[in-house]
């Protein structure tokens, strides 16, 4: 084992099956990769911790995922969007607060054609110009991407999900393919956007070989970005019934992924803070730098519901932040306000 994250080290990947060697590791090797990701972390970027302020403008969506609370048949689902006003509103509220980053994501709202959101992205540029802004809108064209890069936008995330394509198929209905997904992705890479895939652990179906698959699919694609997350039951979803991710199985899976690309952006998500109390806190101890609070409108936030019992719905943005930088502190990192660019390295750099 040790000379498996030696070579993953020093290469930043590893076979397949080594690859799935790995993932079914014992305790003890996992602390050790934990501790080989905190050292890459605290290198490359120190006991900073970046944030992002998430505004999370529309929940209508065209999509049917179906693990996704908000997916197109959840007629349960309570369907929202924010004005543009209310959009600038939170950025207002957000940039007082330090952020200098905005994400704006959004099912895949037809409402927010490629005029509508150009359009935004310009009032938040020239309102903004020392911000980057991320956009997670899902699966555009490749002429909707370049219109949103040329409009200013700076990154974008789509989760791959999955990399393996059986997999993927067992998660979404048929019109939703990963050639496709992984299209996209490539599109965004070319644009220039800094690209952030990543995917759900512990997702229905998922195995050692599927996760080795997401791996080496991060291998070959290189983002500046990754975000993963414990897969969390929604019950009005096809998968109410299947298991939680675990937090065990995600924090392997961040350091893993810190030693794959020591510059990397790794958030501690949401998701990790809804399964753990001390999620957040863990994933940064496991490798992350980054997190990405809400900066949404208290009205809506309980309407953007991906999975169940979602934390910090009920708080203010600004409580948020504070709480966020108490927890911080109380594991010795502190948060750093600034546009948070990822580290230049030969990896990462653009082709
Ligand atoms: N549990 C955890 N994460 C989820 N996502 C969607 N549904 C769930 C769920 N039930 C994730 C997906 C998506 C991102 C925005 O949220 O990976 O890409
Ligand atoms: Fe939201 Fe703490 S981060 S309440």
């Amino acid at each position: 084992m040790n000379k498996l994250i030696g070579k993953l080290k020093s290469t930043g990947t590893l076979s397949k099956s080594e690859f799935i060697e790995l993932i079914g590791c014992d305790k003890k090797t996992a602390e050790k990769l934990r501790k080989t990701a905190e050292a890459i972390r605290d290198e490359y970027y120190g006991h900073g911790i970046f944030i992002r302020g998430l505004i999370e403008f529309s929940n209508y969506c065209r999509q049917d995922c179906l693990y996704c609370g908000i997916r197109r048949s959840n007629k349960d689902c309570s369907r929202y969007r924010l004005t543009e006003d209310e959009i600038l509103s939170c950025c207002k509220e957000g940039y007082a607060l330090g952020f200098r980053t905005f994400v704006l994501q959004g099912g895949e709202d037809p409402y927010f054609n490629d005029d509508r959101m150009s359009a935004i992205i310009d009032m938040i540029k020239s309102e903004f110009p020392d911000c980057a802004l991320t956009l997670s809108l899902g699966e555009k064209s490749y002429d909707s991407y370049k219109r949103f890069f040329d409009a200013g936008a700076d990154r974008y995330l789509l989760r791959h999900e999955t990399a393996n394509a059986a997999h993927y198929a067992r998660l979404h209905p048929a019109s939703q393919t990963f050639e496709n997904r992984k299209n996209c992705l490539y599109d965004l890479k070319k644009i220039g956007y800094q690209v952030g895939c990543g995917f759900m652990v512990g997702s229905p179906y998922q195995t050692a070989e599927t996760l080795a698959d997401d791996l080496l699919f991060i291998s070959e694609l290189k983002p500046q970005m990754v975000g993963i997350g414990p897969f969390i039951h929604h019950s009005e979803t096809p998968f109410r019934d299947f298991p939680d991710g675990t937090l065990e199985q995600t924090l392997l899976l961040l350091s893993i992924i810190r030693i794959m690309l020591p510059a990397v952006l790794l958030p501690a998500t949401t998701a990790l803070a809804t399964i753990h109390p001390k999620g957040r806190e863990l994933g940064i101890l496991a490798g992350a730098n980054v997190v990405m609070p809400n900066l949404s409108p208290l009205g809506v936030r309980k309407n953007y519901q991906l999975y169940d019992n979602k934390v910090c719905t009920g708080d203010e943005s600004a409580q948020c932040r504070l709480c966020l930088e108490k927890r911080m502190e109380a594991i010795g990192f502190h948060i750093v306000t600034g546009r948070g660019d990822p580290r230049q390295t030969p990896n990462n750099t653009k082709e």
